[in-house]
């Protein structure tokens, strides 16, 4: 439950000095002391396959061809693997492989430089206390995807605007300090909806709606290809630390709809999923996909739902919720086979300012 305390707490954040300077290209939510530029590090490049010695434009046409795209694909193939897909002899592949091994580094890490990796992590209120300790007590978590999927209007969206505005909080009122950026397939995102929820917490909406990049994607080709303008935005030093993409799945699904296109749907949602798990841990951002729900009419007892994407999306998303309607107009999120938390579900309310918490 979202108590009196937590209410003030959080306006007691955003209260403060009225005079807040200017920061560059970075709008302020309110008196909310929040999105300071965050100080982007320029990444080294990532290696190619064409860098690897031995691998031709030739080459690397064949084996995209067959769906190697990057040094991982590549360093798990045998020898006469490589050989047969990129048309090169069997010495060559050898050393290719070792290569691009190398260059991976595929190494190990001892548990201590992993824990101070995990230091880095930032975390997202969704709003909701409730959801937030579903998902370990802090919400989304950044070089992660969580996933919400459900039937219409289970509030998949109004979660999305909800962490829209959660990111833009300070650290210390549970938000990452960044920019949001909304990759929208449906055309669902509601300006008017991010202003209620806004001054729900009494942050200036116009400031709210400036730190959210919204980008309509108009089939799946151009979802994928907006994937490499955000990761080129945070290049250019955008504090970017949330992506939403409503719906994931939405034009995959209805571009491959006939029979026998299901495998190529599926790869293709693969390599998406793939590329946004990169951007995410590249960058430190959490994503935060919608998915829809279709019956399973294998499923003779309980829910027969099931996501859409099957496992590949399944696999692919560390966080996966699934979102339903309850009795008297509540909400049901349910935590579905997490790595590390425990399966357990909660309840909200969507209301007019905001996501409201109530007791199952
Ligand atoms: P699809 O995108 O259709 O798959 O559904 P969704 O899961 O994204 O649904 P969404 O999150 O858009 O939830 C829609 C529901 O939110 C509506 O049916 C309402 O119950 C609720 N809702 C939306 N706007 C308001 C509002 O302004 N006030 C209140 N009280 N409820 C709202
Ligand atoms: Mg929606």
């Amino acid at each position: 439950m979202v108590t009196k305390k937590d209410v003030d707490e959080v306006k007691e954040a955003i209260s403060g000095d009225e005079e807040i300077e200017e920061v560059e290209e970075i709008e302020e939510i309110g008196e909310i002391e929040a999105v300071k530029p965050a100080k982007v590090k320029k990444e080294d490049k990532p290696a190619k396959l064409i860098d690897i010695p031995g691998v031709g434009p030739g080459a690397v046409a064949k084996l995209e061809a067959a769906g190697i795209y990057e040094l991982m694909g590549l360093a798990v193939l045998t020898p006469s693997g490589l050989s047969e897909l990129a048309g090169m002899s069997e010495t060559v592949a050898r050393k290719a492989i070792q290569a691009a091994r190398k260059m991976m580094d595929m190494g190990f890490v001892d548990g201590l430089a992993h824990e101070e990796k995990r230091k880095e992590l930032f975390h997202i209120t969704t709003g909701s206390k409730n959801i937030d300790n579903l998902l370990g007590g802090k919400g989304l978590q950044t070089k992660a995807i969580t996933e919400a999927f459900g039937a219409f209007g289970s509030g998949k969206t109004q979660l999305a605007l909800s962490l829209a505005i959660g990111v833009q909080l300070p650290i210390e009122s549970g938000g990452a300090n960044g920019k949001c950026v909304y990759i929208d397939t449906e055309g669902t995102f509601r300006p008017e909806r991010v202003r209620q929820f806004a001054e729900g917490i009494g942050a200036n909406p116009d400031k709210v709606l400036k730190n959210i990049l919204v980008a309509r994607a108009f089939n799946s080709d151009h979802q994928m290809l907006l994937l490499d303008r955000v990761a080129e935005m945070i290049k250019d030093g955008e504090p970017i630390r949330l992506m939403i993409i409503d719906s994931l799945t939405a034009h995959f699904r209805a571009e491959y709809s006939g029979r026998g296109q299901l495998a190529d749907r599926q790869q293709r949602l693969n390599r998406y999923l793939h590329n946004l798990m990169k951007v995410a841990e590249q960058n430190n951002l959490a994503v935060y996909v919608t998915n829809q729900v279709m019956s399973d009419p294998a499923q003779m007892f309980g829910d027969p739902t099931k996501a859409i994407g099957g496992n590949i999306v399944g696999h692919a998303c560390t966080y996966r919720m699934y979102l339903r309607r309850g009795k008297k107009d509540s909400r049901i999120c349910k935590l579905i086979d997490s790595p590390d938390l425990p399966d357990d579900a909660t309840a909200f309310m969507i209301e007019t300012d905001g996501l409201k918490d109530i007791d199952i």
